[in-house]
């Protein structure tokens, strides 16, 4: 797992490390991890350093892939060359040196920041228009189509989530415009308020981590002729806006108090993202289902942050 210091890897490697053991899951990133455990097996990697990374390969010659390293949204938009070739050569890279070296599985990520300001808002579905503006967007929508090119040209078995806002408790995320609703629990806690840099009411569609996880797995556990889909699967949970999911904090943490700033550079890309995902690919393909709801997610995130 390249990448896998951040919000989605720390997780992911936890349940792989169940599934395959944990001699089997070497987990890498720029730099170690705040707690490195005893038996697990971590290397320092640059995915742009391709030397380096063909090194890696040939150390372990893993079996399977999981690219995470990526710039989010709002860090992208400060430095655009930066996000793009991270997210773009990055995956390069792995593809390149999984032709190379034989490796035939990979997991990457996608988002929601396909979709652009003229995608369907509501229900967006699978197949649509895609006008992505925040570059990480643009390298995600690329990414796509370069994972369906590998797939068809070279027949690399490379499986893809366009996953939606990840909401965590062990590992905050970094730098995305979906991040406000992590954030907002932990001030909850803290000091029993939160000012949220998006509008009242700018749905986005969500999705708690246990089901994020849950649904990686599941996709990479699918049989291949089982995929109708080699750009990216539509992954749909939850869709709230700001006021909602702090009305749902307030039932259980009565005097939290929310409040709104204004023009932030994050409600741009919020406003040219999908309020809610239309998933029945993923759902018949490879039984997608999430199983926690706003009420659900809200209680578990508060009880664990406690
Ligand atoms: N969570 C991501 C972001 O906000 C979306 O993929 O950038």
């Amino acid at each position: 797992m390249i990448g896998a210091n951040g919000q989605i890897g720390t997780e992911l490697a936890v349940a792989l490390r169940q599934k395959f053991g944990s001699e089997n899951v070497i987990t890498s990133d720029l730099r170690e991890p705040r707690s490195p455990k005893e038996g697990e097996i971590f290397e320092i990697i640059n995915v742009l350093d391709k030397p380096a990374l063909k090194a890696l390969f040939e150390k372990y010659k893993p079996t399977q892939v999981y690219l995470l390293a990526a710039m989010l949204s709002a860090t992208g938009e400060q430095y655009p060359m930066k996000a793009w070739d991270l997210n773009m050569n990055g995956l390069l890279n792995v593809l390149d040196l999984a032709l190379e070296l034989g490796i035939k599985k990979i997991f990457w990520p996608s988002s929601i920041a396909v979709f652009g300001p003229h995608s369907p808002k509501q229900n967006t579905p699978q197949y649509c228009i895609m006008d992505p503006n925040s570059i990480y967007g643009i390298s995600k929508l690329a990414g796509e189509r370069l994972c369906e090119y590998y797939h068809k040209k070279y027949g690399l078995d490379i499986r893809s989530l366009r996953y939606p806002g990840i909401i965590s408790w062990k590992t905050a995320p970094g730098g995305g415009t979906t991040d406000y609703a992590v954030d907002i629990f932990f001030e909850a806690l803290k000091s029993g308020k939160y000012s949220c840099f998006l509008s009242a009411d700018t749905a986005l569609p969500m999705l708690y981590m246990e089901d994020a996880v849950a649904g990686t797995i599941a996709l990479m556990d699918a049989a291949q002729e089982q995929l109708t889909v080699r750009s990216s699967y539509n992954l749909g949970g939850i869709s709230f806006t700001p006021a909602e999911i702090a009305e749902e904090i307030t039932k259980i943490l009565p005097n939290f108090e929310m409040s709104y700033v204004e023009n932030d550079p994050r409600q741009a890309i919020a406003d040219s993202w999908p309020a809610s995902i239309e998933d029945t690919v993923a759902q018949e393909d490879w039984n997608w289902k999430p199983t926690f709801d706003l009420q659900a997610m809200t209680k578990d995130m508060i009880e664990n942050l406690k």
